[in-house]
């Protein structure tokens, strides 16, 4: 038998309510936030991703899925969702919509990780990108869609914040960093070694215990912010207290991708196996559409993973609340079975969900099926009902019985489901 390659996950039929019940909040929110959907390759060139997630990333350093396909172009199935729409914006003119422009999208991304039980080879995200916007005001709209989503699940939302500054806050903080770092260099993990000369905030970022501990006396990002990004951080903080949303300032949060700019987040809720777990994370990211060979355009995103978001919807026994089971079974064994498929069609048309015999179950059978099925109302039809236009209507809940006429029954099933 050829195995599940390691670090992936079926989504198995029991289980894709889950992923209907997602889709339809991500459906609502977005639809009541003017966001419209995007969908873009799951492949692109490889270049894409080294310019836009950046050569000090771990995900372009490590987790790339790279071949070269039979045109010996490199191609790189995505390890994240932003850089392919910042593409899309680009390549199709986007920018010419009326700004902001909203989009999301849901997309599988493969990083090459070691696979833990949050931590998969092929995970899926949905995301949100906002782009023409530098005004606080949409940090604060990013903010309350994250906050309404999570809550949506009856889920608090727990928000890490920090703010990496523009260009010369943070160039000068990257000095600051590294002359404090420089006289201890070969004490740090050989990651980090690597970091100190690609992306030296990203250093901040390690889990290794002997870096943290000697970063502990670092100088802090938040102390070296310019004035004005130090306005603009209070400025945020302040509109989300106004909001009632709650976070936490973490002053060593730098993400694991280069393209970011200014706000950075992370929703970190507490999990019972995992401790701390990232269900999404995003930020601000100013740079990236002209580096990608786009004008100027000020952009602000955020993604989520999916499969994380549904391990912790299990891990705290959210109830779903979405029921699987088809409304009717018709149990029948005459000759005609076409009455049977009409009849069906018809309670289709009327929006209930049906089922029967395709197996040629004799009645006793089918009606074990139906068990199994767990369906509201069992149909029984007989050649006594055929030629009567009757039928025999079963509440398996109830255990009541009815024999109406085939005329009454969709008005009957409207007063019961
Ligand atoms: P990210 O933090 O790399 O950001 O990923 C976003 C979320 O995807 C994570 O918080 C986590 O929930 C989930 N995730 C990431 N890697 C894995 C994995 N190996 N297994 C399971 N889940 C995973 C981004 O990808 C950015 N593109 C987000 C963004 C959009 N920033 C601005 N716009």
């Amino acid at each position: 038998m050829i195995n599940i390659p390691k670090g992936t996950k079926d989504m198995l039929p029991n289980e894709s309510f889950k992923w209907r019940h997602v889709y339809r909040i991500i459906d609502n929110l977005t639809k009541k936030y003017n966001i419209k959907e995007i969908a873009t390759p799951t492949f692109e060139s490889t270049e894409l991703f080294v310019r836009g997630a950046g050569e000090g990333s771990d995900i372009v350093n490590k987790e790339m899925y790279t071949f070269l396909d039979k045109g010996e172009r490199s191609i790189t199935l995505k390890p994240e969702g932003t850089a392919g729409v910042v593409r899309s914006f680009i390549e199709n003119g986007l920018f010419n919509n009326p700004l902001p422009l909203k989009v999301y999208y849901k997309t599988p991304c493969f990083r090459y990780e070691k696979p833990q039980a949050w931590r998969l080879r092929e995970h899926h995200q949905f995301g949100v990108e906002m782009f023409g916007s530098d005004n606080v005001e949409s940090e604060v709209e990013i903010f309350m869609f994250l906050n309404d989503f999570f809550r949506s699940f009856d889920i608090t939302p727990t928000f890490s914040i920090n703010y990496l500054g523009c260009s010369e806050c943070s160039q000068r903080y990257k000095n600051l960093l590294r002359d404090f770092v420089k006289p201890n260099l070969k004490n740090f993990c050989s990651d980090c070694n690597n970091r100190y000369n690609k992306n030296v905030l990203r250093m901040l970022d390690c889990k290794v215990d002997s870096c943290k501990e000697l970063l502990q006396c670092a100088p802090r990002l938040a102390d070296n912010l310019c004035e004005s990004c130090s306005a603009k951080f209070n400025k945020i903080k302040k509109s989300l207290d106004n909001l009632n949303i709650a976070y936490i300032v973490d002053t060593n949060l730098v993400r694991g991708l280069d393209y970011y700019t200014g706000t950075v987040f992370e929703i970190l809720n507490i999990t019972q196996d995992q401790g701390q777990v990232a269900l999404g994370g995003g930020g601000r990211y100013n740079n990236l559409v002209e580096e990608l060979g786009g004008k100027p355009t000020p952009v602000i995103g955020f993604g989520i993973g999916l499969e994380r978001l549904m391990m912790y919807l299990d891990s705290v026994g959210y109830k779903y609340g979405e029921d699987d089971t088809p409304d009717i079974y018709i149990a029948s064994a005459i000759e005609d079975s076409t009455v049977i498929s009409k009849l069906a069609s018809n309670i289709r048309q009327n929006g209930y969900s049906v089922e029967y015999d395709l197996m040629g179950r004799g009645l006793k059978a089918q009606f074990k099926y139906a068990d199994k099925l767990n369906v509201k109302f069992v149909i029984v039809i007989g050649e006594d009902e055929v030629n009567n236009k009757t039928l025999t209507i079963k509440n398996m809940q109830q255990g009541i019985q009815d024999s109406i006429k085939q005329e009454e029954l969709i008005n009957y099933l409207e007063e019961r489901l």
